[in-house]
Formats: C-alpha cells, structure tokens, sequence
C-alpha cells in the first residue's frame, strides 16, 4: 500500500478557525496500528499511518486517552495527566506525532477527561488517606449516600449508585461514571488550576485542541441534576478565555450528551463564547430513526432546533464512535422502536445505548452506508468518522463493554489483519472475523485494489466536500417538502466566508429514507431561487425550477442528490 505524500509537505495552514472546515477521524491509539508488535497500537504506529489519512482527506484527528492509566475505561480512568501510557509510546513519540501531522496541515485533537480521573490517580491515593492534606477536598466526599439522589445514573449496566464507599477514608465519594473513577471536586479552585496546567502542558506541546470529555457534569448540587449546573458553563466561559488568551486558534469541543437548547449553550454566547465545538448529539439517533422507519418528521423538528449557533462555532455530527450509540436524547416511543430495529439481540444493548458499528448497525447495506454518509458530510457541523468505518469494518458482540467497537483496524487479508505482528493471542483485542465482516475481506488493501469500494466511495466524497467549503462554513435552511421519507436543506455560503480564491455557492441536499423510489416536491425559499440546477458531482443539467422555484425530483431507494444551486439572489450580494 502507497500512501506517498507529496514530496514537500505543506505545513499547517494559518485559520483560527480551521475546525469550521474540517473533517475529523476519532482514531484510538491503542486500535490502530501496533509498530513494535507487542499486540497493542501505538503512537508510532498511528504516525506510519497518517500518509493513509492524509490520502482519505483527513484534516484532524481526535485521539481518545492515551495517558497513564489502569485502562479499566478504555484510558478515561487516568492515573497521570502528564504520562503516556508506556505501551503506547512516550512522550517523544507524541510530539513527533504533532510535528508529522502538522507537517501534513493535520491537526491532532486529544481528551481531555476533566470529570474524573482513575482511583490510581495519585491525587485520589492522596485525598482518601489524608483529609487534611492539599489532596484531600479535591473530590467530592460525603459522610452520607442519602444525598443527591435525584442525579441519574449514566452506566446503568454496572453501577446502582453515584456514590462509593471508600474503606480507608471512612466516607462515600461521589462517581458519575464506574465507581473506579472518582469525580473531582469543582467547588475547590486548585481543581481549576491543575486543569488549567495540564491544559497547558499539551498546548505548549502543540496540541490543537481538547474534547472535554464528560463535560456537563463537572458541577453538582444537593438540588440540582447534576447536569449543565450554571457554575459548568461559567467554568468553560473562564476555561475559552484562557484558550482564546494564551492559545488562539486551539479548540474545545464539549461532549455534551443532551437536548438541542442545552448542548447549544456549551457553545456559549458572542459576548461570552464557551466551546468552538459541541457534538450534535440528538441528530444521530434520528438518522438511524430516519432509516429504519422512513420517516423523517423528528429529524427535520431537530435540524430546525439546532441551527442557531454564536459566530464561529460549529457542531460536531458523527453517526458513530467510540461509545454505544447513546439512545439517551430520543423519546421513549423512538427508543424502543430503535432497539427492535438495530439491537434485537440483547447483547447488543449496553446502558441506554446500542455497542455496534456503524456497517453492522445497517446490515451492511451499501446505499444506507452511502446515504448516511452523504448527510454526515453534509449537515451544518464538521463530520467525525470513526476508524474503520470508512471500509465499513464489523464488531464482536462477544466482546466485553464498548470494546464490540475497538478492535484492531485492519489494514491487509493477512495475519492480524495487517495490525500487528505479535502472537494472535496477544492482541489487546481479537481481529474480526465474522463471516460477513472478515478481516480477510473487510480491510483497507483489499478495497483500494477496488475502485467501486466503500474506502473509495467514502475518500471520494470527503473530497467533494472538502472542494466545497460551503458545506463546513454554509448556512443551513431547512426545506419543506411534500413527502414526510424525505428530507431536504439549502446551505449556503455568503461572500463573508469566502477565502480568497472561493466564490459564494449554495448547494441543495435532498435525501430519501423511502426504501422504495420516491417523488420529491418543493419549493425553494424566495432568497435561494436559483435559475440553474446542477449536480455538484457530475455537474449535468437539472431540469430548471419553476418561477415560484417549484421543483420535482425522482429519487433511488434510499439515495440523495447534491445540487449546486446558480442564479442565486439573495446570497450573491
Ligand atoms: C467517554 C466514555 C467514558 C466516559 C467516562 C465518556 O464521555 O466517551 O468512553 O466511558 O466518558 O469517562
């Protein structure tokens, strides 16, 4: 496989808002590519393989942690702040990874899980044996586990409550994840302060940014939910303000896992921004809704909520990741009926949340993959893919917790599908191997020997995004139409946005959930009727809208179109 970057490499490019246009790829350390064949990916691996990203049209790439840690959460329990995990590499090795991807104009994003940190933590070693000493209030301690009982559950698999008791200490503290991970106390300001320094510790090494892990639950009451409390948000507008000081042109993405409103106010607002970035998390489960049902009434109501944004903010879309696909923000009705379609069997549930991947989720199905990949590209907000999705990789239900989702990339039909050269048995994780999704088929060589594979189809159309940039700095209108499988939006790009060299352009994304073939009418808004039509990728001719900009489009089962819309007047000012 030859991957040759160009000879000279490019180096980053000067955009404080860079992340507006980027295409990100959640890559874990640990799954990816294991360069001393230990069994384990590594960080020197992972920079082997950045002139495969850079060929698929990656801008950025999101690292789950890889800091110091039992590993008991996939790296989220941290034991050291400061410290590589020594199987994954060192500290060097991070910032040859920064160097190599900067080198190639790609940003490296990592988590940064504020929250909590692991019981080996030597601030918890600290806290729970000395209550007096400078460790000892900064997590939060109760003589009493009869407080605080209205706050939810997240990890309802393994958990019955928020609070543990700790035997050496005498008291309960308080977790929002596995009880392993204690959550440090936020009404204590030296927290504030050693966030801060680890903050800069990575920044002054040229990271370009974090994805706050967890973040809504930072603060909690005795009254409150635990969730978005006011002193969170008042915390992130000082947390933006230190970047935006000290680090223009770093970023924060908030994972927020909440309703439309609440995750809107981690973007904060002009006067006081707080995150550049926020995961959409209610969209996703409705494409998967969309799919299924064909019916797209709740996924439109959540596009039309979701558009209202400060200037220079952007929503994160992804249809998967790391986690189980979190059924949390959909209502009962939605949540129940996605279970029967996507987790019939029980193994495939976790929390509220279904642990598969994105190509077994839709039975790989090649137009459901190409149509929820179409919109992932295409909504206001930058698209996250995850690893492996790109050549529609398979999961292993079999397999404890979220790691159904973690397995080795794989990279060749042959031993450990190209991953590894360790032992079989020594993988952190088996390769899969399922009769559908063998590594033996499913993997990156043998897709790039086929022009019509996923891998190709997936690069390919990231390209066609990244040609248009109306598509990461766009508006998005959502459009009527008369067919409720359908779903239909404008985004346009004002000469405000436009780079030097780029042109305003207004693109129309029409989608079908039908699956069968469908009719779609409707009409296009005053300020975007155009008098040309034409298909963004092969740039024939559509018939012209009518003078009230009716149109009437035919579509495939389950299929879209793009069409750059010409003669706008309203953007063309
Ligand atoms: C991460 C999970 C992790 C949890 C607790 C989440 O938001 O994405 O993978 O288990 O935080 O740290």
């Amino acid at each position: 496989m030859d991957f040759s970057p160009p000879s000279v490499h490019r180096g980053l490019e000067h955009d404080p808002q860079w992340y507006r246009r980027a295409v990100f790829y959640e890559v874990m350390v640990r799954a990816f590519y294991d360069a001393d064949g230990d069994g384990v990916g590594d960080i020197p691996g992972l920079i082997s393989k950045l002139d495969y990203l850079e060929w698929l049209g990656i801008d950025a790439l999101w690292l789950p942690p890889f800091y110091s840690s039992p590993l008991r959460d996939g790296g989220y329990d941290v034991a050291d702040f400061r410290q590589v995990l020594p199987e994954f590499g060192t500290i060097d090795d991070f910032g040859e990874l920064v160097s190599q991807a900067h080198a190639r104009n790609m940003r490296i994003v990592m988590d940064l899980p504020l929250n909590h940190t692991s019981v080996e933590h030597a601030w918890f070693v600290s806290s729970r044996s000395d209550p007096q000493g400078p460790y000892g209030d900064y997590y939060v301690w109760s003589d009493t586990d009869k407080i605080r009982e209205q706050i939810r559950v997240i990890f309802t698999d393994t958990e019955e409550s928020n609070w543990a008791f700790d035997s050496v200490r005498r008291q309960f503290y308080f977790h929002r994840f596995f009880s392993h991970q204690p959550d440090l106390n936020y009404h204590n300001p030296k927290v504030h302060d050693e966030i801060h320094d680890i903050a800069r510790f990575w920044l002054d090494m040229g990271v370009d940014g974090f994805r706050l892990d967890a973040v809504p639950y930072l603060y909690e009451s005795d009254e409150g939910s635990g969730e978005s409390e006011p002193e969170t948000h008042e915390f992130l507008e000082r947390f933006r303000a230190f970047i935006d000081a000290e680090f223009p042109g770093r970023v924060l993405i908030a994972e927020a896992n909440q309703w439309p409103r609440e995750v809107a106010a981690y973007l904060g607002t002009e006067e006081k921004p707080q995150c550049h970035m926020a995961f959409d998390f209610p969209i996703m489960p409705r494409i998967f809704y969309a799919l299924r049902s064909q019916q797209t009434a709740s996924l439109n109501a959540v596009l039309k909520e979701t558009t209202e944004v400060p200037s220079g903010a952007a929503w994160g879309v992804f249809l998967r990741n790391h986690d189980e696909l979190t059924l949390e923000m959909v209502t009962e009705e939605e949540r129940q009926a996605l279970y029967g379609w996507y987790a019939y069997d029980p193994r495939m549930r976790v929390n509220v949340g279904i642990r598969r991947r994105l190509a077994p989720l839709l039975d790989n199905s090649r137009s459901e993959l190409q149509l929820a990949h179409a919109l992932l590209l295409s909504l206001a907000g930058s698209p996250f893919l995850y690893y492996g999705d790109e050549i529609g990789m398979g999961d292993n239900i079999w397999l404890e917790d979220r790691d159904s989702s973690r397995t080795p990339m794989q990279w060749t039909p042959d031993r450990n599908a190209g991953f590894s050269s360790a032992d079989a048995g020594k993988l952190f994780l088996p390769v899969v191997q399922s009769l559908v999704y063998n590594y033996q088929s499913a993997n990156v060589e043998t897709q790039l020997a086929q022009q019509a594979s996923l891998l190709h189809w997936v690069r390919t159309m990231v390209h066609v995004r990244k040609n248009h940039p109306v598509f990461g700095v766009g508006s998005m209108t959502v459009v009527p139409t008369d067919s409720p499988s359908a779903l239909a939006f404008i985004r346009d790009m004002p000469a405000s946005e436009c780079r030097p060299g780029e042109r305003p352009e207004t693109v129309l994304c029409v989608y079908s959930f039908s699956h069968n073939p469908l009719a779609v009418s409707l009409t296009l808004p005053e300020e975007f009727r155009a008098n040309k039509v034409t298909d963004v990728f092969g740039g024939s001719t559509f018939p012209a809208p009518s003078e009230q900009g009716h149109i009437t489009l035919a579509l495939p089962p389950q299929s879209f179109y793009w069409l750059s819309l010409a003669g706008v007047k309203a953007s063309v000012t």
